[in-house]
């Protein structure tokens, strides 16, 4: 059974395939998805806030043919104590697939090792690998000539700012790795990569592609994108005021952005902090992608799930 709770659980001549997928499927979009989950149903269960998630997934799930059912933890046992171990041991029996938002990366790898259907990481404390396919395909929609998306991403410089070590920065750590590019991680002291994340990589096969500054200016020199998050991810709003004084010196302004290439990108997986992280003006300016950015997690996603349906149909 393939899942995919982290970037690499996805091989590359897949990943190959997720770009292509999407690509077809956006261009096509209403006319001819074909139906890898008729007749199926997926689970949902968010433990956490979504709104792009949540209804990328849910549309997503409908267009490829199948019934989403959308769960929050407040609505079902979850919310009184149930675990999710419990819970999705349950929704295993009914269901064909679960897509899970969570707090600790461990609980979908027991939820995986049930091993009856498809477990998809749509976000943990950990990881975030749905956006980081997103992202990816989002740069190589512009750089690829329509067909050697996996190809344009090679060698491009993208530099990261702000809470380097949160779950967007982790898996970009891994995907950035598989897909060959160069990241460049800008953050401040006491938010470097953890060792977690880099035994994940080693474990991986792909060889490491980051590097870590505490300089915003250096990791944004000649960038192909210039990427952010919050600096204050769900589940750490007791930290708010020691993070936001932290990161301030690496919000994404306009001088920032100059110093990348003429054309560079900016993007962020949003939901978006105007002041914070970004400013108002790169934020809606001309080099940002980042309604794109959103749009795509529908076509990649679906493709995910077409290449996973087709892998656990062998
Ligand atoms: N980027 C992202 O995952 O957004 P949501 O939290 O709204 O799903
Ligand atoms: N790092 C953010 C991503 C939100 C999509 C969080 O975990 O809250």
């Amino acid at each position: 059974m393939q899942h995919f709770l982290k970037e690499t659980d996805i091989k590359i001549h897949q990943a190959a395939e997720v770009f292509s997928l999407a690509h077809a499927f956006k261009k096509g979009r209403g006319r001819h998805t074909p139906p890898s989950l008729k007749g199926q149903t997926w689970a949902m269960i968010f433990s956490k806030s979504s709104t792009r998630t949540r209804v990328s997934f849910d549309v997503g799930i409908h267009e490829l043919g199948g019934h989403p059912i959308f769960l929050n933890k407040n609505d079902i046992q979850l919310g009184r104590g149930e675990s999710i171990f419990d819970t999705a041991n349950v929704l295993s029996r009914f269901v064909h697939g679960l897509i899970v938002r969570t707090y600790d990366q461990s609980e979908i790898e027991q939820l995986s090792e049930l091993g009856t259907i498809p477990v998809i990481n749509a976000l943990t404390d950990y990881l975030h690998p749905c956006q980081i396919y997103t992202d990816a395909f989002t740069m190589a929609e512009r750089w690829a000539d329509g067909t050697n998306f996996l190809e344009s991403l090679k060698g491009k410089k993208l530099a990261y700012f702000g809470d380097t070590a949160n779950n967007i920065a982790n898996s970009w750590i891994l995907g950035a790795a598989m897909f060959g590019m160069e990241l460049v991680l800008a953050g401040p002291e006491g938010y470097e990569p953890s060792e977690e994340i880099k035994a994940t990589l080693s474990e991986s096969g792909y060889a490491p592609t980051w590097s870590f500054t505490t300089d915003p200016e250096a990791a944004a020199k000649d960038a192909d994108v210039l990427y952010t998050d919050t600096w204050v991810s769900m589940g750490q709003e007791e930290e708010s005021a020691e993070r936001i004084a932290a990161m301030k010196p690496y919000s994404v302004t306009s001088d920032l952005m100059k110093l990348g290439k003429s054309d560079a990108l900016f993007m962020h997986d949003l939901p978006a902090y105007k002041g914070m992280e970004v400013q108002e003006d790169v934020l809606y300016g001309k080099q940002s992608v980042i309604f794109d950015e959103a749009e795509n997690r529908l076509h990649t996603q679906k493709a995910i799930m077409a290449v996973l349906a087709e892998a656990n149909r062998r």
